[in-house]
């Protein structure tokens, strides 16, 4: 008998010592699924179809290769608002944004930022009759629209006498140029450039240089570098073997000059 619960102690112990290997959460041992937040009306980087449900774009290329690469079984795309995608992170409801994010100091002070993976800007939209606002310094007194919690709402809030108008998405912005009911919008470039070509051209301009130079990077939460860390390594290994230049030139045409 005290053999037998002797036996059995030992088999329970070492089931522990197997199952510890296993499981693991976040700790890079559980490679199941990859649980990915986006705001995803933000093409060519993050939108849907026309009659599909499926997130497509170069971020979503770029993360599903990133995730693979990683080692994950399953990435999975979850869409909210653009500013309800640091406090997804921080609650621990989704285990890295991709947004066509920005890294400013401002937001790296909440999460950890991959390496940068793509170079954008920002770019004033106007009316194709507006013939009054050229540039940057046109735009003081003026309205404007612009994203919720972007750096494009930044910009606009540093314009002297300014009338900010928040959206939900840089479409619906961009809809109030259409309207008349703004001057212009303050958005990233190729964004702004992609609805243009997409349609926008119809009654929008770009107008004046691009505002700023901003990077985009990958965000995960401060409670988890060694994700951040295998991010940034998967990343590195997509732009040597090629993978990330063939998804830049699936959705930019050209790669960037260096
Ligand atoms: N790059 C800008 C920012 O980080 C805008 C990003 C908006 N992204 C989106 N998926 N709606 O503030």
């Amino acid at each position: 008998m005290k053999k037998t619960l002797q036996t059995l102690c030992l088999c329970l112990f070492m089931l522990a010592l197997l199952t510890a290997g296993c499981g693991g959460g976040k700790d890079g041992k559980d490679k199941k699924e990859l649980v990915v937040g986006t705001e995803p009306a933000f093409a060519p980087f993050e939108f849907q179809k026309e009659n599909s449900k499926e997130y497509v774009g170069f971020d979503m290329d770029l993360i599903a290769a990133i995730a693979k690469r990683m080692g994950y079984e399953k990435c999975t795309i979850r869409g909210m608002g653009f500013d309800a995608l640091i406090p997804a992170l921080e609650a621990k409801n989704i285990d890295v944004a991709i947004a066509g994010m920005t890294i400013t100091e401002e937001r790296a002070k909440k999460v950890i930022f991959s390496k940068p993976y793509y170079k954008s800007g920002l770019a004033i939209v106007v009316h194709k009759d507006n013939n009054t606002v050229k540039e940057a310094a046109d735009l003081k007194g003026k309205k404007i629209a612009v994203q919720i919690g972007t750096t494009g709402a930044m910009e606009a809030e540093k314009i002297e006498g300014a009338k900010i108008t928040s959206f939900n998405t840089n479409g619906e912005a961009c809809l109030e140029i259409k309207n008349k009911a703004v001057d212009a919008v303050i958005g990233d470039l190729p964004v702004e450039a992609y609805f243009l070509e997409q349609g926008g051209k119809e009654y929008a301009k770009i107008v004046g240089k691009t505002l700023t130079s901003e990077d985009y990077g990958i965000a995960v939460a401060k409670s988890n570098p060694a994700l951040a860390k295998e991010v940034d390594k998967a990343l590195d290994e997509l732009k040597k073997n090629g993978e990330y230049d063939k998804l830049y030139r699936k959705w930019f045409g050209e790669m960037p000059k260096q």
